[in-house]
């Protein structure tokens, strides 16, 4: 974690960065192709099932789509507080009209509107649980579970740290390696640059808490589905009622 004034709210609403991160999301998807595939196939529904999902601040809606094309009858609320990422977000995503909407949720407050319904199927964040402060990771994995259906699934794809700095060394070996030009960017960074890193690393922490977070809010089936490096998937489901033939953890959630 880093110390200095939350400059969150200024960079995702800043046109500038905006643009920024729209120009560089062709590269980035590439990337991330796998762990995108991975968050859906771990949604417990049948291809042609009709539920609802919430993406918890969904940016322009790479995570959301890659489940709305898997699971053709499903419907997304995208949840963002950023007007500019959200006009990005509803002309990327202008082929899948009906089947989402916008919602303005601001992740760091615990009131969430009415228009994010409750007893969804599923919940999934990217890349942005990590901008909270610890407190509100914590309320909000409370607040994930509450609009869940009970059999219902949590997924947070995010960047953690570690305490161990043998481990952050490899971390950063590896990175340095699959990426030649980090090194430079990490050690003479642009003015901007410098202001993104800085707001991408204030509130970030290792992974242990934040599944004690998950567990704390009720959830089972907790797991770190997926990890490399700092980056990792975890999530849990919220429990199904005690006579539900989900208990034994085949049949897929309602929503
Ligand atoms: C790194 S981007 C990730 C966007 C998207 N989830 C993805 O995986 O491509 C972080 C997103 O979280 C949103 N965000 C950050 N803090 C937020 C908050 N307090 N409330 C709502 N959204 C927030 C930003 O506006 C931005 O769209």
């Amino acid at each position: 974690m880093l110390d200095g004034p939350d400059t969150n709210e200024g960079v995702w609403k800043s046109d500038h960065m905006v643009a920024q991160w729209v120009a560089t999301a062709t590269e980035r998807e590439r990337r991330r192709a796998e762990q995108r595939r991975l968050m859906a196939d771990l949604l417990p529904f049948a291809y042609d099932e009709a539920f609802t999902f919430v993406d918890l601040g969904a940016g322009t809606g790479s995570a959301a789509q890659v489940v709305l094309d898997r699971f053709p009858r499903s419907e997304a609320v995208l949840a963002e507080y950023s007007p500019q990422m959200a006009a990005e977000g509803r002309r990327m995503l202008s082929g899948y009209a009906g089947r989402f909407e916008y919602v303005e949720l601001d992740l760091s407050r615990g009131d969430w509107p009415p228009e994010v319904p409750t007893g969804v199927g599923a919940v999934i964040s990217s890349l942005c649980v990590h901008h909270l402060p610890d407190r509100r990771k914590r309320e909000l994995f409370a607040e994930v579970w509450q609009h869940l259906a009970p059999g219902g699934w949590y997924l947070n794809y995010d960047p953690v740290t570690t305490d161990d700095p043998v481990v952050a060394t490899a971390w950063l070996r590896a990175g340095d390696r699959q990426d030649p030009e980090a090194a430079a960017r990490r050690e003479h960074p642009t003015p901007e640059e410098k202001i993104r890193h800085e707001n991408h690393v204030r509130y970030m922490i290792a992974l242990a808490p934040q599944l004690d977070f998950l567990r704390l809010a009720g959830f089972e089936g907790i797991d770190v589905y997926w990890k490399q490096l700092d980056f990792v998937i975890y999530g849990g489901r919220r429990p199904v009622e005690p006579d539900d033939p989900r208990r034994s953890g085949h049949r897929r959630a309602g929503g």
